[in-house]
């Protein structure tokens, strides 16, 4: 079986970006039988960018209720949180002993960190960098080979990481002999990045997001928002630049995508567009909504469901660190 892999960290609710960038094609590989999935809560991840428990625990309790309100296949797909496998972490410091640190000086969001310090004259370029945030590809190469994953569907942002694990488990092979499955990103070219109201991607950072369950009337209220340029209902316009074709656009299918596509070249009016998305969106994730909100009402079951997932993982974790550890010349085969 091939094994796909993907996670989400728990620092925020769930947005349109993460639906269709991750969750959706992870949920589709899910009831393919051919597959062995593996879905997780990255809320050791969240500690880089979140200090407040509340919403660490908030967010945790959101992300599962999403996967689950969204017809996750439980039976067929391991569906844990990270904390839960604590061989995760032991495997992350193994394999930050066989990491380069040069390797981590490149990591998109290091380097972004580092530039904004220089940009604002700072003179410590390292100010506010913690080593959670300089180690997360390690933490991340570490998800992915615990489980030896072939495929990890992610959103181009990840692209960088997901080649940093296969450096990382190349090195440690190298040293220690195969133990680990060179992992592959696997992006969907058509949806690979989805804007949000300002234009820009859409994502946590710039607290630009649209909530995949947004109740019905802040739906409506973030799609008013959402930026659109100063052409006049009639004007043509051009539907690949704007982020209100782009998120119909993962949504809808090849047919009515088409039809939009032309009603932009006839010069659609936009708040025509912006009622034709709301009723879109609206109609596709009401039921799902409904499951969600359901399912926030009752997180016993969902922390049975983690509960079950863990075990499950722990039942592959747990024999992979002990032929981890015993080449790496740390302990028996105990
Ligand atoms: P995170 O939580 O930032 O995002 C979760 C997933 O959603 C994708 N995504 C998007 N895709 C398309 N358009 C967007 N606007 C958009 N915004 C987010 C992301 O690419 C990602 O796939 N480090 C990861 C979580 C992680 C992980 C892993 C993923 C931890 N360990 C192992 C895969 C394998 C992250 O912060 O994703």
């Amino acid at each position: 079986k091939s094994i796909v892999l993907t996670g989400i960290t728990t620092t925020g609710t769930p947005h349109l970006g993460n639906y269709v960038g991750a969750i959706r094609p992870a949920i589709e590989a899910s009831r393919d039988h051919d597959v062995l999935p593996f879905y997780f809560l990255a809320d050791y991840h969240a500690l880089i960018k979140c200090q407040d428990p509340e919403r660490v625990r908030q967010s945790t309790l959101e992300i599962a209720a999403t996967w689950l309100a969204l017809g996750l296949d439980t039976e067929n797909a391991v569906f844990y949180r990270q904390s839960d496998v604590p061989e995760i972490t032991e495997l992350a410091w193994i394999l930050s002993c066989v990491t380069a640190k040069g390797l981590m000086n490149r990591a998109h969001a290091y380097k972004a960190a580092v530039q904004a310090n220089e940009e604002s004259g700072e003179s410590d370029p390292d100010k506010g960098v913690t080593m959670g945030l300089f180690n997360y590809p390690i933490l991340m190469a570490a998800d992915i080979l615990m489980f030896n994953a072939n495929k990890v569907p992610v959103g181009k942002d990840q692209v960088q990481h997901i080649e940093m694990a296969r450096d990382i488990a190349g090195r440690f092979n190298h040293i220690y002999g195969e133990h680990f499955v060179l992992p592959e990103a696997q992006i969907s070219e058509d949806t690979a990045v989805l804007c949000g109201l300002d234009g820009r991607k859409m994502s946590k950072s710039y607290d630009n997001t649209i909530p995949l369950f947004a109740p019905e009337k802040q739906l409506r209220k973030l799609i008013m928002k959402i930026k659109t340029n100063s052409l006049l209902p009639g004007e043509p316009k051009d539907p690949d630049t704007c982020a209100l074709f782009g998120i119909y656009r993962a949504f809808a299918t090849k047919e009515e995508t088409a039809a939009i596509r032309r009603r932009y070249a006839e010069g659609i009016a936009w708040g025509d567009m912006k009622n034709i998305l709301f009723e879109y969106l609206d109609d596709h994730l009401k039921a799902a909504r409904e499951r969600y909100d359901a399912l926030l009402q009752a997180p016993d079951k969902i922390e049975e469901a983690l509960q079950d997932g863990a075990r499950k993982a722990r039942s592959y974790s747990a024999p992979l660190i002990r032929k981890v550890r015993h080449s790496i010349g740390i302990r028996g085969l105990s």
